[in-house]
């Protein structure tokens, strides 16, 4: 059988001839195959001889076909190509379309991976926060003039759109305690009308390191990293003073402008500075909301606008592109 059906398929001259032969060796009712029914008849050690005789056949010639397939459509591609058939090799393929990553999206991967390689980890918070969280638990009480700076969307059950990221700090804290390191990416929302420079809708990245001994040196030691990461190029930053009520000391950072060089022009209106983040000392009240001893330990925490940082970095001056869902905005970030 070996030999008869090894010339057979080494004489099939087109791959509907190699296919006729696979079904008759190999198929159900193939040759082979109906050869092995005689196993039940056999002596046990007769049908372990057979049986591996018939096996081994059995993908030797599964082996051959398979070669024969293809030498056969090598020669089928050769042939149709020189017999001036309508194969037109230099017609262009199917073109298919690669989808892009949102602005925005790009630059927290990239802020995410700066900051994990920092032994940070990323944590997480719900978009439909409850009140303590997001004022409370931030030294923010009822009646505190600071929530007038926060244009809240109160939900009917009590709970509100987080306003900012912060809210994530004291989650963090609570849940696993100090020394802490992390980051918490994500969607914030305030009641604001609409203008080329404001959205109702917009992401924030929270940062916060908490552990012996954190100081107003390694924030500025980390932002000033974080920020040489972002721009790939050395960055000059200063510190103002600025007021959030669950940081003291608070600051506004300040980017050197890198268009101008800090000499002045339009993009930093004339100062030679940007406003970039807020940032500060942890205050005490926020930490005992976490459960931390403030007897032994200290941190610092920043807000990062993620959505504005992209903006600088793409160049894009309405933020509502960017909330637009306009495929054409978005098809100009594909990654390379
Ligand atoms: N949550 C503040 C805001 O949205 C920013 C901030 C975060 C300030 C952390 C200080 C420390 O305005």
């Amino acid at each position: 059988l070996r030999d008869a059906a090894i010339g057979r398929i080494k004489e099939a001259v087109n791959s509907a001839e190699v296919e006729e032969l696979r079904v008759k060796l190999l198929g159900k009712k193939g040759e082979l195959t109906e050869m092995l029914k005689d196993l039940k008849n056999m002596d046990i050690e007769e049908r372990k001889q057979f049986g591996q005789k018939a096996n081994a056949l059995k993908t030797e010639l599964t082996e051959i076909i398979e070669g024969k397939f293809k030498e056969l459509s090598v020669k089928d591609v050769k042939k149709s190509l020189s017999s001036g058939s309508n194969f037109d090799i230099s017609l262009p393929g199917t073109n298919f379309k690669l989808g892009s990553l949102h602005p925005v999206t790009i630059v927290q991967k990239e802020i995410e991976r700066i900051f994990t390689g920092m032994g940070f980890n990323i944590v997480d918070g719900p978009e439909a926060e409850e009140e303590f969280f997001n004022f409370e638990a931030l030294n923010i009480p009822k009646h505190h003039p600071a929530r007038d700076m926060q244009d809240t969307y109160w939900l009917e059950n009590g709970s509100l759109l987080r306003t900012h990221t912060s809210p994530c700090q004291v989650r963090a804290m609570q849940k696993y305690g100090a020394p802490l390191k992390v980051i918490a990416p994500g969607r914030c929302f305030r009641n604001e009308s609409t203008d080329a420079s404001h959205e109702n809708t917009f992401f924030q990245l929270e940062g916060m390191m908490i552990d012996k001994n954190v100081s107003i040196a390694n924030l500025i030691y980390v932002m000033k990293l974080l920020l040489s990461e972002v721009f790939q190029r050395d960055v000059k930053i200063r510190l103002r003073p600025g007021f959030f009520p669950f940081v003291e000391p608070g600051f506004e950072l300040d980017l050197n402008c890198m268009i101008c060089g800090g000499k002045g022009c339009p993009t930093c209106k004339h100062s030679g500075w940007i406003e970039l983040l807020p940032c500060g000392m942890v205050h005490p009240n926020v930490l005992r909301y976490g459960g931390i001893d403030t007897e032994e330990y200290t941190g610092f925490a920043f807000g990062l606008g993620l959505t504005r940082l992209a903006m600088m970095k793409y160049g894009i001056s309405d933020i509502r592109v960017l909330n637009s869902g306009d495929l054409r905005a978005m098809e100009q970030f594909s990654v390379r």
